[in-house]
């Protein structure tokens, strides 16, 4: 930020009143409504938010029905969210907000931040979007945008640059909603990652990069995390019951790398070259998952592959159906066994959901 430009906060409020996109969160900017869309905003996009966003109000419409809804309805909501840990923050926040705040999303930083969920960002887009406070929010858009016009890098500096962005602004009476909401508007809209419209950009004219091939350079670590492939064997395990189909779910641990703590079909690794149209090779995972569960199984038939991405990691998963033979072992305490029709309450996860599918053809 050698020569600093003036940062045009008026060109950009103008560009954003006219071409700011009509989304839920922002025609009734409730606190309530501020905090949830931030949440499923951490780590989705606003298109695929809109949906999820309206079915979660109309289900949990104030901090005491979240507070007081059973996890696994809100976690059934959140499906197909992912990062199934932000369902299950919101309902320990609202429960929070009950007991400590009279019901309300708190007003300030200090209080936000203390929040299940919520970290800096959060809590700066919340006291800000929801009770106008002057503090900067560094998102990936917000990064991309500042980072270009002072073809900035240092995170530091980028956060001091949006401060002062938002500062000067509230110091001259405008909202730091508004002018929030226009840097990561314009990141989204305009100043895209790849191939910037500059010349519809109301930046344009101090701004660092404009028209210079060196915009795509910056932000430089803005890097995706590098997604990584797992492939898996997921045992579909069914046995009569009086109610008809039952099957078997597994609780994964809370060290797994996804779908921690969820109830799932139980699921093995498998070595890259593992091919289930192999007899070998089905007798052999036939075999882990016996040890596994210390109870002998038989395979009936490989069912086919699901793809499924979840966070970072590209799964591959080769469901195979099988039945129980020999002496029948009490499970332990990780394992369940739930009725087909019980089943639903337990399909938040897409995966599960995938599976159902694919046994049903
Ligand atoms: N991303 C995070 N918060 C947002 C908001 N309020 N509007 C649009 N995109 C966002
Ligand atoms: Fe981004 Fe181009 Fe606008 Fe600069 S002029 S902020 S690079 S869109």
């Amino acid at each position: 930020m050698s020569r600093s430009p003036t940062f045009p906060a008026t060109d950009l409020h103008g560009w954003y009143v006219q071409a700011k996109r009509d989304l839920p969160w922002r025609r009734d900017p409730k606190p309530y409504k501020v905090w949830i869309s931030e949440i499923m905003l951490q780590q989705t996009q606003v298109g695929n938010v809109i949906a999820y966003f309206l079915n979660f109000l109309r289900k949990f419409p104030s901090v005491s029905n979240l507070a007081d809804a059973p996890e696994s309805e809100v976690l059934s909501a959140w499906s197909g969210l992912g990062y199934y840990s932000r369902g299950r923050n919101l309902k320990k926040a609202a429960q929070v907000m009950m007991s400590e705040h009279s019901g309300k999303v708190p007003e300030t930083f200090k209080e936000l931040i203390k929040l299940p969920g919520i970290g800096p960002y959060t809590a700066g887009a919340i006291a800000s979007i929801a009770f106008e406070q002057p503090l900067p929010i560094l998102d990936g858009n917000v990064k991309r945008v500042l980072s270009r016009f002072y073809l900035e890098t240092d995170e530091k500096k980028l956060w001091s640059a949006a401060e002062s962005v938002v500062r000067s602004w509230h110091q001259r009476k405008g909202k730091p909603s508004e002018i929030n909401q226009a840097l990561m508007e314009l990141g989204a809209l305009i100043c895209s990652p790849r191939a910037p419209k500059c010349s519809q950009c109301p930046l344009r004219k101090r701004c660092g990069a404009k028209d210079n091939s060196a915009a795509e350079f910056y932000p430089v670590g803005d890097r995706k995390l590098t997604t990584s492939k797992q492939s898996h064997a997921l045992l579909l395990l069914e046995r009569q019951c009086a109610a008809g189909q039952e099957f078997l779910l597994e609780q994964r641990s809370g060290s797994e790398p996804w779908l921690k703590g969820m109830w799932q079909f139980p699921i093995i690794p498998l070595a890259p070259k593992e091919n289930f149209k192999l007899a070998r090779c089905r007798g052999n995972v036939a075999k882990r998952f016996s040890s596994k569960l210390g109870q002998r199984i038989q395979v009936k038939r490989y069912l086919g592959k699901i793809n499924h991405q979840i966070t970072r990691y590209k799964l591959d998963l080769q469901v195979i159906r099988a039945e129980l033979i020999g002496r029948q072992a009490s499970l332990s305490s990780v394992y369940r066994w739930v009725p087909e029709l019980e089943l639903q309450q337990f399909a938040y996860s897409s995966i599960l959901k995938k599976t159902l599918a694919l046994a049903k053809n």
